[in-house]
């Protein structure tokens, strides 16, 4: 990208935090071109050994602590890459020396954290964004930009599946063939619905506020079951559309497998890994959607930056409600019921939705 598209002819200057399988994969790419949006300072990792890797790669320094990697009076923003018992630190960190956050999700341990960290991310006046990539990867991103056009009219319901394999082996035993198959998420903070729920959900944020939950979780595994590794997930929106998905690590042949579709009182959209497809009334035949503008999660948060309120990411806000959606379907897979998520504009950011548990509308 040229630095005039971009809007600003130096790169941002940032402390990264935490230094693993997803700066491997989403972070080095963007951030190893000739003309990076960001240039990275400091890199700090508990893991003093992955620090000093990422930071040779980038041509940073590594921090032998998060005081020392965020008090570099160069650095303008942070991006906290550590897994999410360890968000809520180093955002905190951050905001007390006002520096802009770009957060890996799901952004805090729940939902109440999360509320949290929007409430004090707007009281820093920062810009504040969270990552859910498929935003970015091209089939959901066209999918997206038409369900907000009202492309398919009404939406009646959205069904499809997110799911990863290579998780396990045949006898049900963790496997190491994937390179984000690090211990925590085989372990109690790891489940499936913390892991993906955060992504299947932002798929459905352009059907509107989600107004009950309904869910069932299981364990395949072999070894103690430390947390689920298969959910099934239905909600409830507040214009009436439904949705019902699975998140799985079962998807035995498959590295990932993404495939939703959502229908409409005028037509229906499917995206998947090789993107996604249009049928209208007015047009009944299944065409390519076209493409949207090839942003990716730095562009937009560089945009965010420069205060560009349409540059399309999910704020702390945004990150906050889908968390607390999470939340609900964590509860209602334990109670067994509907569950309303409850709601970030509340007092406590806290308080349930007006409508009882447990009746559906
Ligand atoms: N946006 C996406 O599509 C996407 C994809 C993968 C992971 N993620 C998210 O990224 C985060 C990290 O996941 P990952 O796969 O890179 O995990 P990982 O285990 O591969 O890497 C996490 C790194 O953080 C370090 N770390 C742990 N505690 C720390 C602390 N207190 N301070 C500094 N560093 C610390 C670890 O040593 C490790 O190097 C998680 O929140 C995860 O959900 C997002």
């Amino acid at each position: 990208m040229s630095t005039s598209s971009r809007g600003s002819s130096d790169p941002v200057d940032v402390a990264l935090v935490g230094a693993g399988n997803v700066v491997r994969a989403l972070y080095l790419p963007l951030l190893s071109t000739p003309d990076p949006l960001f240039r990275v300072r400091s890199v700090f990792d508990v893991d003093g050994a992955a620090a000093q890797h990422v930071a040779h790669a980038l041509g940073a320094r590594a921090a032998p602590s998060l005081r020392e990697a965020l008090d570099d009076d160069r650095v303008r923003a942070v991006f906290v890459c550590t897994p999410k018992e360890w968000h809520a630190e180093a955002v905190h960190a951050a905001l007390d020396r006002s520096l802009h956050v770009l957060c890996e999700k799901p952004l805090g341990r729940d939902g109440a954290e999360a509320v949290e960290l929007w409430r004090a991310a707007e009281g820093a006046g920062v810009a504040h964004m969270v990552n859910f990539a498929y935003r970015f990867r091209a089939g959901p991103a066209a999918a997206r930009a038409l369900l907000r056009a009202g492309a398919i009219g009404r939406v009646y319901h959205l069904h499809g599946t997110l799911a990863q394999g290579r998780w396990f082996t045949a006898q049900g035993l963790p496997a190491r063939e994937r390179r984000d198959a690090t211990p925590w998420r085989y372990g109690p903070t790891g489940g499936v619905v913390s892991d993906l729920g955060p992504h299947v959900v932002d798929f459905c944020a352009p059907l509107g506020d989600v107004l009950w939950t309904q869910a069932w979780t299981s364990s395949l595994r072999a070894a103690e079951q430390a947390a689920e590794d298969v959910a099934g997930l239905s909600l409830g929106f507040a214009g009436g559309a439904v949705a019902h998905l699975l998140v799985s690590r079962w998807a035995t042949g498959h590295h990932e497998k993404l495939s939703i579709e959502v229908a409409g009182s005028d037509g229906s959209v499917v995206f998947d890994r090789a993107g996604a497809r249009l049928w209208t009334r007015h047009s009944p035949e299944w065409t390519g959607a076209p493409a949207v503008a090839d942003r990716t999660f730095l562009t937009a948060f560089h945009a965010a930056v420069r205060g560009d309120g349409t540059h399309g990411g999910a704020t702390f806000r945004d990150a906050a409600a889908n968390a607390l959606v999470v939340d609900a379907i964590l509860r209602g897979a334990r109670s067994g019921q509907v569950e309303r998520p409850l709601t970030v504009t509340s007092p406590e950011g806290t308080a349930p939705r007006s409508r009882a548990a447990g009746s559906r509308r």
